[in-house]
């Protein structure tokens, strides 16, 4: 069981950069656990944080969901850091991710690739020049490989894509805020 420190009651980041919807949607996700298991709440709770700072996180707005949750921040920056649906640089604020893995490399992955680079005119890695959209670098089997080729919109899967669908989910997203 974690006992919380005293340093770990200061709230001051906490209440200084997450907005009440995040908070609320972080009380939803520690609802989920035990008390003394705070930090089972930390994937939800860095979603949250994530989504309201324009998809990626600050080492401040990391302290804060911390701060929040009554853990050492250091276990935000390690799920952050280990979880590739994190940011924690300023990237486009809508992420699409190709799976080049073996099963979406063998249904044309490398298509897809080619088509929303081409789409987009920026390569994989890269954020569009409005801020507003990041070809993911590389993404690992999303589990999905029954529908390969697989692309994920703001975690929203895509399967058995073609490069029309790809085209017409880009464009669609271009038009989003
Ligand atoms: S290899 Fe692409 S979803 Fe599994």
């Amino acid at each position: 069981m974690y006992q919380v420190n005293p340093q770990e009651k200061d709230k001051t980041l906490a209440n200084e950069l997450l907005t009440a919807e995040t908070k609320k949607h972080i009380d939803g996700w520690l609802k989920k656990y035990p008390i003394d298991q705070r930090r089972s709440a930390i994937i939800g709770a860095l979603h949250a944080a994530q989504e309201q700072n324009e998809g990626w996180l600050s080492k401040d707005i990391m302290t804060a969901v911390a701060q929040y949750l009554e853990i050492p921040p250091i276990w935000a920056y390690e799920a952050a850091s280990f979880y590739s649906m994190f940011h924690t640089q300023s990237c486009g604020k809508h992420k699409v991710s190709i799976c080049t893995n073996i099963s979406c490399m063998l249904n044309g992955a490398d298509k897809v690739v080619a088509a929303a680079e081409k789409n987009l005119g920026i390569k994989l890695g890269e954020t569009t020049k409005d801020g507003k959209i990041m070809l993911v670098k590389e993404e690992e089997c999303v589990a999905a490989c029954v529908g390969a080729p697989v692309m994920l919109v703001d975690g929203h899967y895509h399967e058995k894509l073609s490069e029309d669908e790809v085209n017409r989910l880009l464009n669609e997203l271009q038009e989003k805020d």
